[in-house]
C-alpha cells in the first residue's frame, strides 16, 4: 500500500526537502534522481516514514540527519530508495552467451587443466541473478571433468543481500527456471501449505554475498575475475560516475575477460579498456 495515496496532505514534500532526500541519495549512491523519480522518492520514503511513526518529511528528515541516528538510517534508507527489480534468466542471452562463447574460450586458455571459473555478479539485488549462474555453471560443469567455479555476488541494499542470502522465494518467482533445473536446484518449504522454495545447499554454498557500494573508494576486492556481470545498474549513474566505476571494476577483471551490462546500458563514450564483443558484452584486451 503506498500511504501517499491515503492521505496526501500528511506527505507534503517541499521542493527544498525533495532537493535535499535526492542530493543525499547521488551523494550516497551515484543514483540520480531528477525529474519522475521525485514522485518515487516521496512514496518510498513515506512508507519508511510510517514505519517509523513520523508525522511529515521534515520530521523524517531531522531523524535521518541527525547524528544519532543516520549511521543506523542510512541503512533503512538505502534499503528504501534503491530499486531492486530482478528475474531469475532475465535477459537470458546472456546465459547462452556464457556457455557457449566464454566457458569454452577459458577451457581453452587453461588447456584442459583444472580451473575454478571466477564470477562477480556485481549489483545481484535479492540473489536471482547470482543463483541463476550457479546454476547455469553447475550444469556446464557436469559435463567437465575439472571444472569448478565461484561466485561473489554484491549490492548496497542489506534488505536485499538478506533476502539473497537466504535464497527462498515464491514459487512464481522461480517459474523462469525451466522445470528440469527448478527441480534440480530448489526445494520446497516443509510445510506444505507454503509457497515457498529454497535453492539446495550445494548452490547457494557456491556464492558468498558482501555489501558493497559502488561509491566506494577502495572496494576491498583482492580476487581477479573471469566474468563481471554489472547488468542494470549503471543507467541510474551519470557518465562521470559509470566511467569511474567500470575502471574500478576493471581493476579486477582478468586480462581477456569479460563484462556484461544490461541491454537497454551502453559504455559509449566511456573511456574504459573494454570493447563491445556482442550485445551488452565487452572485452578487456588479452
Ligand atoms: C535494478 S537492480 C539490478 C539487479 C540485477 N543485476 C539484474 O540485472 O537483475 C540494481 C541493483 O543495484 C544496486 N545498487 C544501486 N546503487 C548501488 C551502489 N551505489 N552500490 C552498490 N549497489 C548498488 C541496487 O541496490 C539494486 O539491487
Amino acid at each position: 500500500m503506498d500511504p501517499t495515496e491515503f492521505w496526501p496532505d500528511l506527505f507534503e514534500l517541499s521542493p527544498e526537502s525533495c532537493d535535499e532526500f535526492a542530493a543525499f541519495v547521488t551523494e550516497e549512491l551515484g543514483i540520480q534522481m531528477t525529474g519522475e523519480k521525485a514522485s518515487m522518492l516521496r512514496s518510498r520514503l513515506a512508507r519508511r516514514m510510517r514505519d517509523l511513526n513520523l508525522p511529515s518529511f521534515e520530521h523524517y528528515r531531522e531523524y535521518l540527519f541527525n547524528p544519532v541516528h543516520i549511521e543506523e538510517e542510512r541503512i533503512h534508507f538505502i534499503d528504501a530508495v534503491t530499486t531492486n527489480k530482478t528475474d531469475f534468466f532475465r535477459e537470458p542471452t546472456h546465459f547462452d552467451y556464457l556457455v557457449k562463447v566464454v566457458l569454452p574460450h577459458v577451457e581453452r586458455n587453461n588447456r584442459g587443466a583444472a580451473h575454478r571459473f571466477h564470477l562477480w555478479c556485481a549489483g545481484c539485488s535479492s540473489g536471482e541473478e547470482p543463483y541463476t549462474q550457479a546454476i547455469v555453471l553447475s550444469e556446464y560443469g557436469k559435463q567437465r571433468f575439472g571444472f569448478d567455479f565461484a561466485i561473489l555476488a554484491t549490492d548496497i541494499s542489506s534488505k536485499v543481500l538478506k533476502h539473497a542470502h537466504a535464497g527462498i522465494y515464491e514459487s512464481a518467482r522461480v517459474e523462469p527456471v525451466p522445470p528440469e533445473l527448478r527441480s534440480r536446484y530448489f526445494r520446497r518449504a516443509r510445510d506444505t501449505e507454503s509457497d515457498l522454495v529454497r535453492v539446495v545447499p550445494e548452490l547457494r554454498s557456491k556464492i558468498s554475498f558482501h555489501r558493497l557500494n559502488f561509491m566506494d573508494e577502495d572496494y576491498f576486492v583482492r580476487d581477479k575475475f573471469d566474468a563481471i556481470f554489472f547488468r542494470n545498474v549503471l543507467i541510474y549513474f551519470d557518465k562521470a560516475t559509470r566511467e569511474v566505476v567500470i575502471n574500478k571494476l576493471c581493476r579486477n577483471l582478468k586480462p581477456g575477460g569479460f563484462l556484461f551490462t544490461g541491454h537497454s546500458e551502453s559504455l559509449a563514450g566511456l573511456d574504459v579498456p573494454l570493447t563491445l564483443i556482442a550485445p551488452a558484452v565487452y572485452g578487456r584486451a588479452a
